[in-house]
């Protein structure tokens, strides 16, 4: 009996081991890089080991981007005769647990992407009726992230086929993130957190600034349309548990003052921070955009508070992000396309989060840095009171 017992109590101890590797995995939202914006299903070898490469040199990896992620396109057109997905041979040809541990040998985390339909969106082999297979392959690739896409998938329930594949890859044991792109369609943010780290709440992004971009059925979704549309999810958020805007179009053909906005807001909103663009080739520019380390803080911040849209009058929006210590993000953008003048008096604002129940104190004077800048402005003694050119921002961190 005392055996028994023994045999039971060691069993129920490595479920909870188990049940705990999964746990923590994305207290901050996750940071990393992404093939499709920029390559769509032209992925291959050499190019993904060079993108490791660079994203060491550049100094994205140390500024916190450690995912790699290859997304559609990877896998041969047919599984094998096992039902094993195979990775294209041709571009492939060493294989995924080759590629993963070069990754690794990088200092990063690797990626990868399927789908919980019956083909992926490119039309490679999706995971519909393989969920436990697929898992133990990426286990047993080292995989490190998978990102599930909702291609092909009529007549199936999402929460259902979602939460299949999470107890797949917990069945096959090696922690994953599991990003959950469903597009929001069916509502993953009342279900997400249980399955994933984080879960897409739109169509996909394009890289304009506020106008529509037609794909011929269904339109791709510009920066400030994602940000309406996510704003309004906020209180879904929480460390482990992300709202994800989609991944970033920096560098990928939006104006410099554009892709600054588009990084601030997604700092803003604690949206997972994966890079889109081909960094091997990345102008000064882009570069310094996405390393800023003071707005990565922001995005990072280990409260996990979506920050929310505070006021939007004529175009002239004002952002508030709570931070740890009492700190805060202020961020004040002008969507139109005339310059503006910011003015915010900080003294008469009345700034409440009332879902995470924080209040900006009016009767403190907090420290202004300019995060863009780097510069310190003064404090929020005096408003602010400052001309913005068309599509522009002007981001603060506030300290006591
Ligand atoms: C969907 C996803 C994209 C990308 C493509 C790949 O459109 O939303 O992010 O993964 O599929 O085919």
């Amino acid at each position: 009996m005392k055996k028994v017992t023994t045999i039971f109590a060691a069993l129920a101890c490595s479920i909870t081991m188990q049940a705990q590797k999964f746990e923590g995995l994305a207290n901050t939202p996750p940071m990393g890089w992404n093939s499709w914006n920029t390559f769509n299903t032209n992925i291959n070898e050499a190019m993904i080991k060079e993108t490791a490469d660079a994203l060491v040199s550049s100094g994205m990896r140390d500024a916190g981007y450690v995912y790699l992620v290859l997304d559609d396109g990877w896998m041969a057109m047919q599984r094998d005769s096992n039902g094993n997905l195979v990775p294209d041979p041709k571009k492939f040809p060493s294989g995924m647990k080759a590629l993963a541990d070069y990754v690794h040998s990088k200092g990063l985390k690797f990626g990868m992407y399927n789908c919980a339909g019956t083909l992926t969106c490119a039309k490679y082999p999706g995971t519909r009726g393989y969920e436990y297979q697929d898992a133990r392959n990426y286990a047993a690739w080292d995989v490190d992230y998978l990102k599930f896409d909702w291609c092909n998938t009529a007549g199936i329930n999402a929460k259902e086929a979602y939460t299949t594949m999470s107890k797949a890859l917990r069945a096959a044991g090696r922690p994953m993130i599991f990003s959950l792109c469903e597009w929001g369609v069916n509502k993953p943010w009342q279900w997400g957190a249980p399955v994933g780290q984080l879960w897409r709440t739109t169509e996909d992004i394009w890289q304009v600034f506020d106008s529509v971009h037609s794909m011929g059925t269904w339109d791709a979704l510009s920066v400030m349309r994602i940000a309406d549309l996510n704003d309004s999810l906020r209180k879904y958020a929480a460390p482990g548990a992300w709202n994800d805007p989609d991944m970033l179009e920096v560098g990928n053909g939006m104006s410099y003052v554009e892709d600054k906005t588009h990084f601030s807001l997604w700092a803003m909103m604690a949206a997972p921070l994966i890079a889109g663009n081909d960094i091997r080739k990345m102008s000064q520019q882009t570069k310094e955009i996405l390393t800023n380390k003071a707005i990565i803080a922001i995005d990072q911040d280990p409260l996990g508070i979506q920050g929310f849209k505070y006021a939007d009058t004529d175009s002239m929006q004002v952002w508030f992000k709570p931070l740890q210590n009492g700190d805060w993000a202020a961020l004040f953008l002008n969507r139109s396309s005339r310059v503006k003048e910011v003015y915010f008096n900080w003294k008469t604002e009345l700034v409440t989060d009332k879902i995470f129940h924080h209040e900006l104190d009016r009767n403190a004077s907090y420290k202004l840095t300019n995060v863009w800048t780097g510069k310190e402005e003064g404090t929020t003694a005096k408003p602010v009171k400052a001309m913005l050119n068309p599509h522009d921002v002007i981001m603060y961190r506030l300290k006591k």
